[in-house]
């Protein structure tokens, strides 16, 4: 039986290895990406001891699922941290659950039920990133209501062809804007204040449209370029630098 006790063991059977993922872009900032699959039946609280991840006081009462994925992730992230020649590792989160990384970083994390995926940069790239499992059928005009205005959803089907595929890629796109902008725009913003400009499905790559004003430096108008693809049996979106994603001022 096993010695609760072993760190060692305890930290082999919750978190697999951390193998790299390809973002297009990222090069061009020096950043990072990697993924680490883990076990959230194997989390234990002592493994945040052992991973050199700083508990957060507000995840006292949060249930174990959700302290194993804020602990993959950050895990990943002080791994990308350290490689990138960091010397803090630790990642806080903010009152609005952003994370805080250490001065002269950036970066953005996703997890999904036993997958967790980090991207780390040196300041100033900016970075959002997300993966989502594939919507059952059943549940995509209810998202689709809840995430679009206007023609956005007719456009859609016409540019996917498969409504699940295509309203996944739109969520997460939206999800993936969302966690680039806030650390910048500091605002909250609907997902409805953001639309679909155009989508190239066989290129992997979509353009979403700011349609009003999200801040004082992400303005109505502006267009934001990200990525897409399939991956580990979802999909995956992600903001990378570019030039047409960069807010003005
Ligand atoms: C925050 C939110 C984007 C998280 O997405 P999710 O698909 O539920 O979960 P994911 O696992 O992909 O991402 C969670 C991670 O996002 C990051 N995140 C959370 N809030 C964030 C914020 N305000 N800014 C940047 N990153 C944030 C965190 O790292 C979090 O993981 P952690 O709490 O363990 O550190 C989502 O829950 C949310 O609140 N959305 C509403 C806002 C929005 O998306 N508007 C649409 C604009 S078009």
């Amino acid at each position: 039986m096993l010695d609760s006790a072993d760190p060692v063991e305890l930290s082999r059977r919750f978190a697999g290895p951390i193998t790299a993922v390809e973002l297009p872009g990222l090069s061009g900032v020096a950043g990072l990406c990697a993924e680490t699959r883990f076990d959230p039946g194997a989390y234990d609280d002592q493994l945040y001891q052992t991973l050199q991840v700083t508990f957060p006081r507000s995840l006292a009462r949060a249930v174990p699922r959700r302290r194993a994925e804020f602990l993959a992730g950050r895990y990943l992230a002080g791994t990308l941290l350290r490689r990138l020649g960091s010397v803090q590792t630790t990642v806080g989160m903010g009152q609005q659950r952003q994370p805080l990384w250490p001065e002269g970083f950036t970066g953005s994390i996703t997890h999904d039920a036993g997958r967790a995926i980090c991207t780390v940069a040196p300041a100033p790239a900016i970075l959002g990133i997300d993966y989502e499992p594939v919507l059952p059928r059943g549940q995509c005009a209810e998202v689709l209501a809840a995430i679009t205005a206007g023609g956005e959803a007719g456009q859609l089907t016409r540019v996917f062809g498969d409504p699940a595929l295509g309203t996944t890629v739109l969520f997460s796109a939206k999800e993936s804007l969302f966690k680039a902008l806030y650390p910048l725009a500091r605002d909250y913003f609907e997902f409805t204040d953001v639309g679909l400009a155009t989508a190239y499905p066989s290129k992997g790559l979509l353009q979403l449209e700011a349609l009003r004003d999200l801040s004082a430096i992400v303005h109505r108008g502006q267009v934001f370029r990200l990525g897409f693809r399939r991956h580990g049996g979802g999909i995956l979106t992600w903001l990378v630098d570019g030039a047409e994603s960069r807010p003005a001022g």
